[in-house]
């Protein structure tokens, strides 16, 4: 197995290509499409540098993962689909997400709530393949209800499901989040072996300093500030609601969901040709 991590400046956001040697058969994990809010613009830059070097490679892109419908950036796992092929896939909880949000935006006729717009949605625990790797999903719930994690041997990528340990966790506020599900979920994590690879989805270095997206189980158990090995369910619950009361949205936040949530499309044009995203008041 081959693991290569490119890291987006703008929205803090690690994508992953995971290849098979023996077949050259490879899954991207958590991709990002640019977007300019003040003007609207859309940038594939992040999205080809990936695919540059999937290309140059000579990879054969079998899936197109998400861990879950993110808040913070658009994915680009549409428009990796049209130049590279492979089947877009994410949990199948993102179906209650749909429904939260489609209405929402009023999207309903491109958007699909029964999460048909993805190729595949993934029951926990079920098992698939990149080439010869196989690949277990385990859900991993709490910042969002459809969040999960992808175990290859030992190497898991959870998303937003755990940070660095000088990070902590990830928001727990958002429609259906749970700061106690999401603690839950993390033991999941925090069970497999202490040598297991935990590449995270997110980081935010401080200043002059190189992003980090890969620790142990085992750094996180003895150093995660909001969720090592000696701190409770509830004093986690108690810290991560204080932390997230009152909390902004991300910037995002609305652009990228009804994206996200259409596997990765900007929905039907309207008459003039051109296609819109759409932010609802209130
Ligand atoms: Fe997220």
């Amino acid at each position: 197995m081959k693991i290569q991590h490119f890291y987006d400046k703008d929205t803090a956001t690690f994508t992953y290509v995971v290849s098979d040697k023996a077949t050259k058969k490879c899954a991207i994990i958590d991709s990002v499409m640019g977007y300019d809010i003040y003007s609207g613009k859309i940038s594939k830059a992040p999205a080809n540098l990936v695919i540059d070097n999937i290309t140059k490679e000579n990879l054969k892109v079998e899936w197109i993962l998400e861990t879950h419908a993110h808040a913070d950036h658009l994915t680009a796992s549409n428009y990796i689909k049209e130049m590279l092929g492979g089947k877009i896939a994410i949990g199948e909880n993102i179906k209650e997400v749909i429904k939260f949000w489609a209405p929402i935006f009023n999207t309903t006729k491109d958007t699909p709530l029964d999460g048909s717009q993805f190729d595949r949605l993934f029951k926990d625990q079920e098992k698939f393949f990149i080439g010869n790797l196989e690949v277990k999903v385990i859900h991993t719930p709490g910042h969002t209800p459809a969040c999960v994690s992808y175990l290859i041997g030992d190497s898991v990528f959870v998303g937003d499901t755990i940070f660095t340990p000088r990070i902590g966790t990830a928001r727990t506020d958002f429609p259906g989040g749970s700061a106690k599900t999401l603690y839950n979920s993390i033991q999941k994590i925090l069970s497999l072996p202490n040598e297991t690879k935990i590449f995270i989805g997110h980081d935010y270095p401080e200043k002059g300093k190189e992003p980090q997206f890969l620790c142990t189980v085992f750094e996180q158990k003895k150093h995660n500030i909001l969720v090592n090995e000696n701190v409770s369910e509830a004093q986690y619950v108690e810290v991560r609601n204080k932390r997230d009361f009152g909390k902004v949205a991300p910037k995002l936040l609305l652009p990228s969901i009804q994206v996200n949530i259409r596997a990765g499309k900007f929905g039907l044009a309207e008459e003039n040709g051109t296609q819109y995203i759409k932010v609802p008041l209130n």
